[in-house]
């Protein structure tokens, strides 16, 4: 997948950018708070319909403005094709190929990105929320559907929760459980189809990077074994087991909203026993692996988007990644304070802008 050109207008400090990135390496370098993030977020928000960091789609549009536009051409097994995204008054719109498109998923499907941000450095020893959130990003981008699924199955969450609070009838709150099972039981197949296939590709990416001799795992117990109508069931029964606790809290205490990622080494939880080093090389270990299999699952890596990622690596794992990076065939965008290091290493094939103040200089 290759982004052959794109545009954002009015999205955060960037007043109107359009631009060609280098079908190999660009290198988007300003001081801090010039907008470099907001640079990649828009791009990221144009091919995956998420911001990279969270926020509402309102925040999103360049202050005093009222609709942000982001428009690209994409290549993808030599097909050529452009989608847009125009963020207004809290509402968006999508086009694929100059026509409108309603469904999420089918425009999802037009191109891949897997972005990498410092803040993800850290999810090893983060709360189970930020691995949850890491994990149905990953989700998605392997399958734009589950963006759907995930969507339904919140709001059945969110419609249980408030019965609960308000102890409205029984027969009301019954009435949500059964779609609201089968919704998490479509949640937890393909969380752990994904796990099936990142899997190895993670051990084998750990091998290489973490060069540590201890072995790595990636495990998602919360899902179990069985068909989707047997989790679909053992989750309703759990909903039940768990009535009179919910009841008092005011929500629901299992499901997949509540599950966690779990990251082990040398056998014991890398949230509590990882080092820092570890974990990072934990993490970069996970993204070669998401990487190497949408490579394979799609048949071309996907655009990346490294965000200021070098910085918190240490000289050895920089070498690592941009190795990797310049073995894989891929598209890369990444920004950084300090071009310095970087440079040398991307030798010809690579780009170099500028941003400042939300002004980009290619
Ligand atoms: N909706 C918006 N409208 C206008 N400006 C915005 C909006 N959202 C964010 N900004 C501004 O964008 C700037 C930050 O941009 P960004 O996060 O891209 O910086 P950066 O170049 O990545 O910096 P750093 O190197 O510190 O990460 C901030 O000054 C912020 O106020
Ligand atoms: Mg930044």
């Amino acid at each position: 997948m290759k982004l052959l050109s794109f545009s954002l207008q009015n999205f955060r400090n960037l007043e109107r950018v359009a631009a060609v990135p280098h079908p190999r390496f660009t290198l988007v370098c300003g001081e801090n708070g010039q907008g470099k993030t907001n640079l990649l977020e828009g791009i990221y928000y144009l091919l995956a319909l998420r911001p990279l960091r969270p926020a509402k789609a309102s925040e999103l549009v360049r202050l005093g403005q009222g609709e942000a536009n982001l428009t690209g051409e994409i290549d993808q097994d030599g097909v050529a094709r452009s989608v847009a995204v125009r963020l207004s008054c809290g509402l968006r719109a999508l086009s694929l190929g100059g026509n409108p498109v309603a469904e999420v998923d089918r425009y999802l499907e037009a191109g891949a990105v897997v972005a990498f941000t410092p803040d993800e450095l850290a999810i090893v020893r983060a709360a189970p929320e930020r691995r949850r959130r890491y994990l149905d990003r990953a989700v998605f981008t392997r399958w734009p559907a589950y963006l759907v699924e995930l969507r339904e199955y919140q709001r059945l969450l969110r419609s249980r929760n408030r019965i609960l609070q308000e102890r409205g009838p029984v027969d009301l709150r019954e009435s949500f459980e059964i779609p609201l099972a089968r919704a998490g039981a479509r949640l937890w197949m393909r969380r752990r189809a994904w796990l099936e296939e990142v899997s190895p590709h993670f051990t084998r990416a750990f091998d290489r990077i973490g060069r540590l001799s201890e072995e790595v795992a990636l495990s998602y117990p919360a899902a179990g074994e069985g068909t989707e109508a047997d989790l679909a069931s053992r989750l309703l029964s759990k909903l039940h087991d768990r009535l009179s606790l919910d009841e008092a809290r005011g929500f629901t205490s299992v499901g997949p909203h509540a599950d966690d990622l779990r990251l082990a080494i040398g056998g014991l939880s890398a949230r509590v026993y990882a080092s820092q080093g570890q974990g990072r090389a934990i993490v970069l270990s996970l993204k070669v692996a998401e990487i190497e299999n949408l490579r394979e699952k799609l048949g071309a890596a996907p655009l990346l988007l490294l965000d200021d990622v070098s910085s918190e690596l240490d000289p050895a794992r920089n070498r690592e990644l941009l190795g990797y990076l310049r073995e894989l065939s891929a598209q890369v965008l990444l920004t950084t304070t300090d071009p310095g290091p970087l440079l040398p290493r991307l030798q010809e094939d690579a780009a170099s802008w500028r941003v400042d103040a939300g002004v980009v200089t290619v």
